[in-house]
C-alpha cells in the first residue's frame, strides 16, 4: 500500500558502528515514524547486520523503497571498504542482498553523503564531516556531490589519520578537551584544503563539540543521517 496520495514511502536505513537506525519517510522527506535503533550486532558481518535491519523494518511498518547509509565506500550498491565493521563487507552487493531480504527496492550510499544530503543547502562548496566511529567526509557544489571522498583515513598530524585522531576510540581515549582542540586544529586544516563556503559537522559524536564556530561552520543534528535518504531516490 503506498500513501494515500499515491507517494511512496522510503524506509531509511543509517548502518553505524554503535547502532543501527531505521525510520521511515513521506515522499518529502518528512518522518512518518519514529526513529527505532538496535545495537550494531557484534562481529558486524553482512548476514547479522542484514538480519538487524529486517527487524526495523519489522518494526517500522510499511515502506515500498529503501535507502541505506553505509560506513565505508560505496558504488552501484557494493560496499568497497569496511574499515569500522569487517572484512566480509568487501565486494558485497548490499543493495541486491538487502532487497532480496526485505522485498523491496534498495538503494545504497556512504553514510557520511546522507549525513550531507540532509543538511546541505546546494549552494557553492559544502563540506560535510560527521564524527560517530568514523570520521565521514563528504563533499558538494552546487548541491552535487563530488564521490568517495575518505578525508577520515588522510593524515592529519602526529603520524595520524583524522579518523584515528578524531574517531570515537580516541575520543574515549584522550577526554572532550583534548578531542575538541584536535577538532579545531582539523576545521582550519580542512578550510585550508577545500575553501569550503559552509563546512557541517554532524554524526553521533556531535553533540560533544564544545569549541566556538566560525559563522560558515555549523552543528547539524545526527536525524539528518537517516533524512537524507531521501534523496537518493530523487530522479529514480
Ligand atoms: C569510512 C567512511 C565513513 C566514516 C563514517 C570511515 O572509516 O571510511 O566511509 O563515512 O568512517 O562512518
Amino acid at each position: 500500500m503506498i500513501e494515500a496520495n499515491g507517494a511512496s514511502r522510503t524506509l531509511s536505513v543509517d548502518i553505524g558502528g554503535s547502532g543501527v537506525k531505521a525510520m521511515v519517510l513521506d515522499e518529502a522527506g518528512n518522518p512518518l515514524k519514529e526513529r527505532s535503533r538496535v545495537a550494531t550486532p557484534q562481529p558486524p558481518k553482512p548476514d547479522a547486520i542484514i538480519q538487524a535491519i529486517a527487524q526495523l523494518a519489522g518494526e517500522q511498518g510499511e515502506f515500498e523503497r529503501v535507502s541505506v547509509g553505509f560506513p565505508g565506500v560505496v558504488t552501484n550498491g557494493i560496499t568497497k571498504t569496511a574499515v569500522n565493521l569487517d572484512p566480509d563487507w568487501i565486494g558485497l552487493d548490499l543493495a541486491t542482498k538487502l532487497s532480496e531480504k526485505l522485498g523491496k527496492p534498495v538503494q545504497v550510499a556512504n553514510d557520511a553523503d546522507v549525513q550531507g544530503y540532509g543538511a546541505i543547502s546546494g549552494k557553492g562548496v559544502e563540506l560535510v564531516i560527521t564524527l560517530g566511529t568514523g570520521f565521514g567526509s563528504a563533499l558538494f557544489v552546487e548541491g552535487k556531490l563530488v564521490p568517495n571522498l575518505e578525508a577520515g583515513h588522510h593524515p592529519f598530524r602526529k603520524k595520524d589519520t583524522y579518523e584515528e585522531q578524531l574517531g570515537r576510540a580516541a575520543l574515549k581515549k584522550v577526554g572532550k578537551k583534548k578531542w575538541n582542540s584536535r577538532l579545531k586544529k582539523a576545521i582550519a586544516s580542512l578550510e585550508h584544503l577545500f575553501n569550503y563556503d559552509c563546512l557541517y559537522l554532524g554524526g553521533g559524536e556531535a553533540k560533544k563539540i564544545n569549541l566556538e564556530l566560525p559563522p560558515n561552520v555549523k552543528v547539524v543534528p545526527n536525524v539528518n543521517g537517516l533524512l537524507g535518504g531521501i534523496a537518493l531516490w530523487q530522479d529514480k
